[in-house]
């Protein structure tokens, strides 16, 4: 049986990247996916890629860091496809970094919104619902090796994704009894999607995979495999963990 058979996801962030590549391996490993993203264009093309391929999805419009539009498609997912049993909150910014001083309120408080309250959205909603359909499920969160270390220019970054951690391991705890389990995983360095391959950025990601132990950065498929095991039955005893997938980046 494929590990994700018959259950019905969420993935934010999925029009491009990592939030993509696992839609896609989601749906491969038997889930009904709901797509979530602010990308209209390239959300509705990758549900229709999905169905087919012979999978189920749907493109729901939604802006994580507006409150409504998270309750909104925690909504019609179970309008659609009837419940919710897991979900990827996965959808993120990494807006150009500057020292604190140097950096405007309203690059702190986007970054805020879209990374650490889309998040906190994300899981009020699905936790919510989960409890409703009173069978559990599972929940994993996009933080990054920034959440866990830090670098030049990430106060706003970094405070996010280190707060997404810190979501985590409150909301694990409060729902653990209820066999609701929440983990995030902290991707290093990972080459094609937008954010890596935007030009302006390509200086960065050379030194990162120049600093990263393995020599090379990831792919989004090396974040997929592992949210799908951690949506999974085989992950059954694992709650507030924060899994690094980084060639070794934060073990230096
Ligand atoms: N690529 C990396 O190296 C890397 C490293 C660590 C962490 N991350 C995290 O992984 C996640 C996915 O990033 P990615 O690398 O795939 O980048 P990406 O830009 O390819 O994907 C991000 C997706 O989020 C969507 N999005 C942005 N704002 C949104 C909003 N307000 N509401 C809904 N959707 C929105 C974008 O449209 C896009 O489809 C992000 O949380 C990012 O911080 C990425």
């Amino acid at each position: 049986m494929s590990l994700l058979e018959a259950k019905v996801s969420i993935v934010t962030g999925a029009s491009t990247g990592i939030g993509r590549r696992t839609a896609l391996d989601f749906a491969a490993a038997g889930a009904r996916v709901a797509l979530a993203d602010i990308a209209v264009e390239a959300g509705e093309e990758l549900a229709q890629e999905i169905i087919r391929l012979g999978g189920a999805a749907v493109f729901i419009k939604t802006d994580v860091s507006k409150t409504e539009d998270v309750a909104r498609l925690v909504d019609l997912v179970v309008g659609h496809f009837g419940k919710l049993d897991c979900a990827f909150n996965n959808a993120g910014i990494a807006p150009r970094g500057a020292a604190i001083a140097d950096m405007g309120e309203a690059d702190w408080d986007r970054t805020i919104a879209i990374n650490l309250k889309g998040v906190w959205a994300c899981l009020k909603y699905e936790c919510a619902q989960m409890m409703r359909q009173g069978h559990g499920g599972a929940i994993v969160n996009t933080s990054s090796t920034m959440g866990v270390v830090s670098g030049p220019g990430l106060a706003a970054y970094s405070a996010s994704k280190f707060g997404v951690i810190g979501l985590t391991k409150a909301v694990a705890i409060d729902y653990a009894r209820s066999g609701i389990r929440v983990n995030a995983v902290c991707p290093g360095g990972i080459g094609e999607t937008a954010i890596t391959s935007a030009p302006e950025n390509q200086q960065d990601m050379d030194q990162l995979a120049q600093m990263t132990p393995m020599g090379h950065l990831g792919k989004p498929r090396n974040i997929s495999e592992a949210v799908i095991w951690l949506c999974s039955d085989k992950s059954d005893f694992i709650t507030g963990q924060a899994l690094s997938i980084d060639g070794g980046f934060t073990s230096w």
